[in-house]
């Protein structure tokens, strides 16, 4: 790190809150690993994807569609901290229904600046779809977090299968394949890496590897 002159501005780098961006396919364990990157940073820790399943649940709970881009906005504008503590923002309709939300711009536009805010006041780790690429670019990290698509798969139907839902592994498969494309084709925002994103695959990890990988990932950009 370059040293600095005394009365000097410290350099922006040193002084904005630090941001860390997980992006990634669903299950792909970005969730468990932002966790504890942010417990160990001391950085608080955002689910982005609540804020799209919210809306969704919302849509769905009123009776219209979340195809309905009217509808789909007024609940993107109006969703309350509460919104997003609900228990039941996990359950298949609204999986797809999230990413059906998520594909319009009106709705990812109402979703942005408290993204962006939250990102500003107290830096984070923030998981998303888009968090390197558009909510924040200048992010000091950003994974993008992968692993095979059965891997994610299996994870999905343990996690379901534990809050004892039984559905068949291939059903899990097939709607995380229908959403993970959504996800990827939309015009606004889709699910990509960014230019700079470093690539943690998780197929062959459990969640320990998977910080221990993510976390030398991070010190070696942190330059700490
Ligand atoms: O937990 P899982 O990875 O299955 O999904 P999630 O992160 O809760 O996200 C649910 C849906 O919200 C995704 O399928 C995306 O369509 C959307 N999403 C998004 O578009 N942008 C984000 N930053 C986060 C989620």
């Amino acid at each position: 790190m370059s040293a600095t002159s005394p009365g000097a501005a410290p350099p922006e780098a040193l002084t904005a809150p630090v941001v860390i961006a997980v992006d990634g396919p669903a299950a792909a364990g970005k969730g468990t690993l932002a966790r504890r990157l942010a417990a160990e940073l001391g950085l608080p820790y955002l689910d982005t994807g609540l804020l799209y399943r919210a809306t969704a649940r919302r849509v769905l709970l009123a009776g219209g569609l979340p195809t309905d881009t009217a509808a789909a906005e007024a609940a993107a504008r109006t969703l309350e901290a509460a919104d997003l503590q609900r228990p039941d923002l996990r359950g298949p309709d609204v999986d797809q229904g999230a990413s059906q939300v998520a594909a319009q711009p009106p709705v990812r536009a109402a979703l942005l600046d408290f993204q962006r805010s939250f990102a500003a006041r107290h830096g984070g780790v923030m998981d998303g779809r888009d968090i390197g690429t558009v909510v924040c670019p200048d992010a000091r990290v950003k994974l993008f977090v992968t692993a095979s698509p059965e891997a994610r798969a299996r994870r999905r139907w343990l996690e379901r299968q534990a809050r004892g839902e039984s559905i068949p592994l291939e059903e899990v498969a097939q709607e995380m394949a229908v959403r993970d494309a959504r996800d990827a084709a939309r015009d606004v925002a889709p699910m990509k890496p960014a230019e700079d994103a470093i690539l943690l695959d998780t197929t062959e990890l459990d969640a320990e590897a998977a910080f221990r990988e993510a976390w030398q990932l991070i010190q070696a950009r942190l330059d700490v």
